[in-house]
């Protein structure tokens, strides 16, 4: 037997009843909510399309002509104050969690974290500078820092540049408005301690260089370690005993040097320094020559030489008691050779995959 349908009469007290029931309720049920989602929730059930308000109002329809108005004023009114109930509720449940946050013990940035930071990884020019300065540091060399905005007599005069050497160009070095100019190397370096201090000396100066250069295989800034020893009786047995050091201890045991003779304005004599292929080595130490070798077997690392008579006397130091030797070095060419790193825009692109590898 299927119920009697209700008569309008009950249609309308039963709506009328859930009205009421629904206004009753709903400001503690939004109060009861703990999290702005819970209240949200609440929120939903009653106003959202399946919400228990909407469904009353979906019932008018059923209500006769004559107190639907009436009805449709409750539901209305009562929607209103669902909406603004639950508007003041979120209000207060912001102010509230807000009020505990700052109530709470303040929060200890000392504590270890929870999830575990991945480290950052050392630029490869970092890495060996790092272990350049090692070698000659325990070789007896200290550090010795200058400026990278540089006096011209400091790059160039008082290294023995003639005047109208073309490094001194305008396309070879960048200027400043005063007349100073960005190093063009560390041998600045020899010159600002040889004129503050009296030998002996031995430094290293590893800092960044500019020149206006700029294609494959030269950026225009770069970096270079210079290092000199100045003492009584310093002759070129010393430099190539300290470069086979450096040779042996950057590259391995039995690394090949040999010096050719080359010129630079600041030594006499000058030479160029190669070290056997890193590229072509082969296990039993020999290389069978390479492209980057240009089939030689030797590589080219550094520039040296024995410290120039008048570049003492620039400095107040008398050529006939003392003598050095000096030998500068590109960092971005040790480091390819070192980790085997064939183009050396890899290092200047800031690809976090590239410096990961170290
Ligand atoms: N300053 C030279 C350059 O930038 C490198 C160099 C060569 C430094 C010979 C020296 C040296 O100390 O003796 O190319």
């Amino acid at each position: 037997m299927g119920a009697e349908p209700d008569s309008p009469a009950t249609i309308d007290s039963s709506m009328a009843g859930a009205l009421a029931q629904l206004r009753e309720a709903f400001l503690p049920r939004f109060q009861a909510a703990p999290t702005e989602q819970a209240l949200r929730d609440e929120n939903a059930k009653i106003l959202g399309k399946k919400g228990e308000l909407t469904a009353i109002l979906k019932g008018l329809g059923q209500v006769p002509p004559a107190e639907r108005k009436a009805i449709g004023e409750k539901v209305n009114a009562l929607k209103n104050e669902v909406e603004q109930g639950f508007e003041r509720c979120l209000r207060d449940l912001r102010a509230k969690l807000r009020q505990a946050e700052l109530s709470a013990p303040a929060f200890d940035l000392t504590l270890p974290g929870r999830m575990p930071a991945t480290l950052g990884h050392k630029h490869p020019i970092s890495l060996v500078r790092e272990e350049v300065v090692a070698v000659f540091r325990q070789l007896g060399f200290a550090v010795f820092d200058g400026p990278e905005v540089e006096h011209e007599e400091n790059n160039f005069t008082l290294l023995g540049f003639p005047p109208d050497h073309p490094a001194t160009d305008m396309q070879d070095s960048f200027w400043t408005e005063s007349g100073h100019l960005l190093r063009t190397h560390t041998s600045n370096i020899q010159i600002r301690a040889m004129k503050s201090l009296k030998p002996p000396m031995a430094f290293l100066a590893p800092g960044a260089v500019y020149r206006r250069d700029d294609d494959a295989t030269h950026s225009p800034m770069f970096h270079q370690i210079e290092a000199f020893l100045v003492d009584r009786n310093v002759t070129l047995a010393h430099l190539k005993g300290v470069l086979a050091e450096f040779a042996e201890r950057m590259y391995g045991p039995g690394t090949p040097v040999r010096l050719r003779p080359s010129y630079f304005p600041f030594v006499e004599p000058g030479a160029e320094v190669d070290i056997g292929c890193v590229f072509c080595k082969q296990s039993d130490g020999t290389r069978k020559g390479c492209s980057l070798c240009k089939h030689t077997g030797f590589i080219e690392v550094l520039g040296c030489g024995m410290i120039h008579p008048v570049v003492l006397r620039n400095c107040g130091i008398d050529p006939d008691e003392f003598s050095g030797f000096a030998l500068g070095m590109g960092l971005e060419r040790i480091a390819m050779l070192r980790y085997g790193i064939p183009n050396i825009k890899l290092m200047f692109d800031n690809d976090p995959r590239f410096v990961a590898q170290f």
